[in-house]
């Protein structure tokens, strides 16, 4: 089995990242292979909306989009996990979102899609108490899924979380959580 994370935080190391690596080291000592993104590592430039995609299925820009987004669609699981920025995912994964143009389902180009089914995983986390704007994310992030022909099956939100102690001293359920989703993660 194959699970592609992606962290889709600013920060690669704050408490998106965290979970990510708790529901990662679950899934790796169940013997599944792990590839995890960071997206604020990775090189993407803003879509130019120029739709030469819609013409042949290709981006006329080269940079690490392509190898993420075929990682994604050779995988069976996909845990894609973001803090709430203004109300939205970060703009890293907003501009992510937007570069898969050649590869969506309004694409009527597209040469790369999926092959065999694959299910989405969707967390978020925000400084704020009301669980409402987390609903935005896992929105967001259940509509790029949508469009890739993957099944969203898991929705984590978390609240109250304005830095990684806020994590580490009041959610341990949350933690825990995504450690038994990561354990159990062929059952979804
Ligand atoms: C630019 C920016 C905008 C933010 N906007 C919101 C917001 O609209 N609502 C909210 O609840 N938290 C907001 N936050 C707080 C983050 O969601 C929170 O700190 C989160 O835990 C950060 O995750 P990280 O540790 O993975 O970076 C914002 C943080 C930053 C840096």
């Amino acid at each position: 089995m194959k699970v592609t994370c992606v962290v889709g935080s600013a920060r690669n190391c704050g408490s998106t990242a965290y979970l990510i690596d708790a529901m990662a080291e679950a899934m790796t000592g169940q013997g599944i292979s792990v590839r995890k993104y960071c997206i604020s590592d990775m090189k993407i430039q803003y879509c130019l909306g120029c739709k030469q995609c819609y013409l042949d299925g290709k981006c006329v820009q080269k940079d690490d989009v392509a190898e993420m987004v075929a990682c994604i669609l050779d995988s069976d699981y996909v845990v894609m996990a973001a803090p709430s920025y203004w109300a939205g995912v970060p703009g890293q994964l907003k501009t992510f979102f937007d570069r898969n143009t050649p590869y969506g389902d309004t694409n009527p180009n597209r040469i790369l899609q999926k092959q065999k089914e694959i299910k989405g995983i969707a967390i978020a986390i925000r400084a704020g108490t009301h669980a409402e704007e987390n609903e935005l994310i896992l929105n967001e992030i259940s509509h790029y899924y949508g469009h890739l022909g993957i099944q969203t099956v898991k929705r984590i939100s978390i609240c109250g979380v304005d830095c990684l102690n806020d994590l580490l001293q009041k959610h341990p359920e949350a933690i825990q959580e995504v450690v038994q989703l990561g354990q159990h993660i062929g059952e979804l």
